[in-house]
């Protein structure tokens, strides 16, 4: 299985930022384990983050033909772009949606997702060990396709 797990904004300061919400876990330690995880599963992974929308929008736009699993945690972009979900619109493969924390136990802000039109499954509030069974799940996915 080719897999793409891309996280948004913010991502980047796990461990440090709320970690009350978030976990004390940095994105390094959950790429760490992820890697590791998927070499067990013999799966091909690309890990990425990035703090812009555009960026997203051009990553998940490059998996087009190239990965058959994208995971995303979008952060806050998640109940804001509507760019984000247009371009997993245009992705072919299977999309899982992911968060650490239960976003509809918080802010009702949060409760509306947009990557959550497009999202075949959702992984959330689960922390760090949710990128785990994302990657699981995803594995999953593309080997009974
Ligand atoms: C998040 C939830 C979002 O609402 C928030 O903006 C984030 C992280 C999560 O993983 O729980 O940045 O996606």
């Amino acid at each position: 299985a080719r897999i793409l797990i891309l996280n948004g904004p913010n991502l980047n300061l796990l461990g440090l930022r709320e970690p009350e919400i978030y976990g004390a876990d940095t994105l390094a330690d959950i790429e760490t384990r992820c890697r590791d995880r998927a070499e067990r599963r013999g799966a091909d992974l690309d890990f990425r983050q990035s703090n812009h929308e555009g960026a997203l929008v051009d990553a998940i736009q490059a998996a087009r033909g190239d990965r058959d699993v994208i995971i995303l945690n979008a952060g806050a972009y998640t109940h804001t772009s509507v760019a984000i979900l247009d371009a997993l619109r245009a992705f072919e493969g299977r999309v899982i949606e992911l968060h650490l924390s239960n976003t509809h136990r918080r802010e009702e802000f949060r409760h509306h997702s947009y990557v959550s039109f497009r999202a075949d499954g959702v992984i959330m509030g689960f922390g760090a060990p949710g990128y785990l069974m994302a990657l699981d799940a995803a594995c999953d996915m593309a080997e009974a396709a």
